[in-house]
């Protein structure tokens, strides 16, 4: 019965030494120590052995057991190191690659503009008020010194909704009236920034959509020197310390006198250039000192309050600033365009 054992025991380490894998050596714990291999089989029937067999076995095999498990326990291990090792050397990875760069976005050159324009007033006083896009013909139109059937109107073409006079807001004027009306009796210092929409044949000057910053000061003791001083050193700021500003009469209900506002061309410095059409001055936005009407519907009593507003389109701004021919970029969606900026 010892050589039985003895024999087991033998072929079971020559077996171990060979199997190379862990699939190999889990194949081989089966063959050896599996509740189906031979000396399990002999531990299993001790009760029909001899009585001088019964201790032999009792003793060698449970023996030889322990130690086929613990011998296959270290080769196991080793087994794992191993595999573990050529896999690591398999899937190597050079860590002095070069990593490859995350794409990152980017601030739409509407918002860098927008957020240039915002700091500089900001710099002057001026706080940011938001106002809605949807807007009623009341607040767009009558409020601000169009009276209905007013010919000015047709300069705004408006998308009206299925809503009776309600409409998106065709310029930031309308928040002049929100802002005053908030705010009354206190001075004012605010821009008015937002998106307006306009029912418009779309060209590469003209868009549905677009931008417009509008800013408002009301006070007792405003007058059109600070209009145009305000706007000068806006213009400075935004366009070079040195930049001429010059005032051009022009009209709009809500303001009066009202001015169109160009900047000395800040391409060729005034000497006359192609973005310029050799003007030498870049018309940048509309003025003027608060129409008395406007006022009052704000709730300012104009025998005692005065206010400036302007209103500028940044779009229009970036279009001279980078020399963009055409409007229709800026919503076009187009990354040859937006990764330029
Ligand atoms: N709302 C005018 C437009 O869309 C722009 C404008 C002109 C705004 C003069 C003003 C202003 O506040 O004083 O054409």
């Amino acid at each position: 019965m010892l050589d039985t054992l003895n024999t087991i025991d033998e072929t079971a380490r020559t077996a171990l030494s060979a199997a190379d894998s862990v699939d190999a050596i889990k194949a081989w714990y089966n063959a050896h120590l599996g509740k189906a291999s031979e000396l399990q089989g002999i531990l299993g029937s001790m009760g029909t052995l001899s009585k001088e067999d019964r201790p032999i076995v009792g003793k060698n095999g449970n023996r030889i057991k322990r130690e086929l498990q613990a011998a296959y326990d270290a080769r196991l291990v080793e087994l794992k190191q191993a595999e573990m090792v050529s896999k690591l050397s398999a899937e190597a990875l050079d860590v002095t690659l070069p990593g490859r760069p995350i794409k990152r976005g980017r601030l739409h050159v509407s918002t860098q503009i927008l957020n240039e324009i915002y700091a500089i007033w900001a710099d002057m006083g001026f706080q940011i008020y938001r106002s809605r896009d949807v807007e009623t013909d009341e607040y767009n139109f009558q409020l601000l010194n169009f009276p209905v059937g007013h010919p000015a109107r047709d300069m705004q073409d408006t998308f009206h909704t299925t809503e009776k006079d309600v409409i998106l807001r065709t310029h930031t004027s309308p928040g002049q009236v929100h802002a005053m009306r908030e705010f009354y009796p206190e001075p004012i210092r605010v821009i008015l920034p937002g998106m307006c929409y306009r029912y418009e044949q779309i060209t590469s000057r003209s868009e549905v959509q677009f931008h417009q910053v509008e800013g408002l000061a009301i006070g007792t003791d405003l007058t059109f020197a600070n209009l145009k001083g305000t706007i000068a050193d806006f213009a400075r700021r935004m366009f070079g310390k040195d930049v001429r500003t010059r005032f051009r009469a022009s009209h709009f209900p809500f303001t009066e006198p009202s001015a169109e506002v160009d900047v000395e061309c800040f391409i060729c410095g005034g000497k006359g250039c192609t973005v310029c059409k050799y003007a030498g001055w870049l018309e940048i936005m509309g003025c003027g000192m608060v129409h008395p009407n406007v006022l009052r519907n704000g709730g300012y009593d104009p025998e005692i309050y005065t206010g400036f507003a302007f209103g500028m389109g940044p779009e229009r701004i970036a279009m001279l600033k980078y020399g963009i021919k055409d409007i229709r970029y800026f919503w076009g969606n187009d990354m040859r365009f937006l990764e330029q900026f």
